[in-house]
């Protein structure tokens, strides 16, 4: 989605921002732009290199801000690309997020004389700091009012030309963040875009406004209170999110899944104890004893992930468990009891969908923990407790390894919830011993993965496909079909295989195939059989099933994998249907890392 950067010190801006916007490329945009101070505003549609190409020689100097614009309210194109700026060019802003009430502004600004240049609700912004400075405000000041004039979520930086020695930048609902180095400031919507500066952070929080430069920094409120921001250290290299030699992030960052696996449970594992260790849930470990039912929120691949974290609460822990979309949650009746356990799931840990429905509950009185792979992120700072991840950086809009992680989070969550209540040790050392042992399996997986190219070239061509499973891995295949679509653009529907003769059935033709995961489990049998349909209406089918199993009889489309705990068996068979869809889309010459429409973190709602 947008990006933010900025930048005041002693050096030349540009290169500082357009490598910041760079590093932000990933989230997803169609248009950016920069303002400098002293030499003004250039913007361009598409790339970063289109907006570089304009830029001249003789264009530098020591602040800036630049902006990375993903289209809500105008179509992308230059007038609608950020910074956006008041008529005399005197105030220049850039925005995530959404002002609500920028119609009412607008026309009341148009009322005083105003002429509005492009279709977006971001050049109220520099309009209402325009007027409030002709009412005699100073810059700080005409920023503070309005911000009393807009609703809405913001992250904003704000430039203006009275004052070329300072920026302001406020936060509510839109993740902000200022590096600090010796005489400079960075500023970002985003860490990993201020990791080549600098490693020492200051997250803002909702409400809070900050003004920086050659005079220092200052974080205060609306209410002009100063407040206290810690400076944080990043300890994640930007090594770490380079592609390392892969063609792409996504194959990357597939192939990082067993040292993932490792990183997600190290020093978690109680094997003796057939118990597990989390830190992030020490504090409320005694309250959640008492939990009575357990509420799961996500979107996208985190919901999915949360329908496998489901089965794994009910089945080790026995504790009535629902699973919602983050979009649906504060829109309808959700029955939060007074010992409601809330998790939310979600690796960027700023969704705003997820974040809203935290925010929901936690009014409602529930205990909210949150599976959050970004570190000091507003979900992971708004929930009362939490587990991270520890997937590192997940650069590839398409989630991947940060999915595997929150599988593994919840398979430990829900053997500690289990061991407080009436799971035995047997079963306890049980899971865990398994858990141990899946990084070995998936780099099993992993060496196979010419096969599974090899059957994704020869079924990259259809423009349908069904994903079916059961039980445990129903979500797998919604996961599955959500991977193969929002990669590879062919329609793609995750069904319950026992759903498909009420219905879907009917779609099946030659030209409609089917991938079938079929593993060796307490469903075997029974999918087995809706594959049969299948077959017998000519449909082809790939069958994903486990080591040793003889399915040559149904097709000759099949990927192995080995044999697991079933509870534990969505961690690995997500993976083939990961590297099917990679591959699909690289044979269909698709942008894989940077899918059409998609955004790597979705900050409206
Ligand atoms: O950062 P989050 O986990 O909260 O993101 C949730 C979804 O937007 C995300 O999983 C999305 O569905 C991905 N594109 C899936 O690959």
């Amino acid at each position: 989605m947008c990006g933010i950067v900025g930048y005041i010190g002693k050096n030349n801006a540009v290169p500082i921002l357009l490598d910041g916007l760079r590093s932000l490329e990933y989230r997803g945009y169609d248009s950016a732009g920069v303002y400098v101070q002293g030499v003004g505003c250039i913007k361009s549609v598409g790339v970063i290199d289109n907006l570089e190409a304009k830029i001249p020689n003789e264009y530098n100097g020591v602040a800036g801000i630049g902006h990375t614009r993903w289209a809500t309210h105008g179509e992308p194109s230059e007038h609608n690309a950020h910074p956006q700026s008041d008529e005399s060019g005197r105030v220049f802003v850039v925005h995530n997020g959404i002002i609500e009430n920028y119609r009412e502004i607008s026309q009341l600004l148009t009322e005083e004389g105003h002429t509005f240049s492009s279709e977006t609700d971001t050049e109220v912004i520099a309009h209402l700091v325009e007027k409030f400075l002709n009412d005699g405000k100073n810059f700080k000041d005409a920023v503070v009012e309005m911000l009393k004039c807009i609703k809405g979520a913001y992250g904003i930086a704000v430039a203006c030309k009275d004052k070329p020695d300072e920026l302001i930048v406020a936060r509510m609902g839109s993740p902000l963040v200022i590096g600090l180095s010796l005489d400079e400031y960075f500023i970002a919507s985003d860490p990993s875009a201020l990791l080549r500066h600098t490693r020492d952070i200051i997250y803002l929080n909702d409400g809070d406004i900050a003004v920086v430069g050659s005079a220092g920094h200052r974080v205060f409120t609306l209410k002009e209170e100063n407040v206290d921001r810690k400076i944080s250290r990043i300890d994640w290299d930007f090594e770490t999110v380079k592609k390392d030699g892969y063609a792409h992030f996504m194959l990357k960052e597939i192939m990082e899944a067993p040292t993932v696996i490792e990183n997600s449970m190290r020093g978690r594992l109680l094997v003796e104890q057939g118990s597990v260790k989390l830190g992030g849930i020490q504090d409320i470990s005694e309250d959640l004893r008492s939990i009575k039912n357990v509420v799961i929120v996500g979107c996208g691949s985190a919901y999915y992930a949360g329908l496998v974290g489901r089965m794994m609460i009910e089945e080790l822990a026995g504790i009535p468990t629902v699973v919602e979309l983050g979009s649906e949650f504060r829109y309808k009746k959700s029955v939060i009891e007074p010992r409601t356990l809330v998790i939310a799931v979600s690796q960027s840990g700023e969704t705003a969908d997820t974040l809203e429905a935290v925010r929901e509950a936690k009014r409602k009185g529930a205990l909210t923990i949150g599976i959050v792979n970004t570190i000091g992120s507003t979900i992971a700072r708004e929930t009362n407790a939490g587990v991270y991840n520890h997937a590192g950086p997940e650069v590839s809009v398409a989630s991947t390894k940060a999915f595997i992680s929150q599988l593994v989070v919840f398979a430990l969550l829900a053997t500690f919830l289990g061991r407080q209540r009436d799971l035995s040790l047997m079963a306890g050392k049980q899971i865990v011993t398994e858990i141990a042992n899946l990084p070995e399996k998936i780099m099993r997986i992993l060496s196979s993965r010419e096969d599974i190219k090899e059957i994704a070239l020869r079924f990259s061509h259809y423009q349908n496909f069904f994903f079916i499973g059961r039980k445990y891995n129903y979500p797998i295949a919604m996961e599955g079909s959500l991977k193969l679509k929002e990669i590879s653009y062919i329609h793609a529907e995750g069904c319950g295989a026992g759903e498909l003769k009420h219905g879907s059935i009917a779609l099946i033709t030659p030209d409609f195939p089917t991938m079938a995961i079929c593993l060796q489990d307490s469903v075997y049998e029974k999918m087995i059989s809706n594959v049969q349909e299948i077959n017998a209406r000519k449909g082809p089918i790939v069958i994903m099933t486990s080591e040793d199993t003889d399915v040559s009889f149904l097709t000759s489309d099949v990927i192995r994998i080995p044999h697991v705990h079933e509870i534990l068996s969505p961690i690995l068979s997500v993976i083939p249907l990961q590297l099917f869809a990679y591959y699909c889309s690289v044979a269909r010459g698709l942008d894989v890392d940077r899918p059409r429409n998609l955004a790597k973190s979705v900050t409206v709602e």
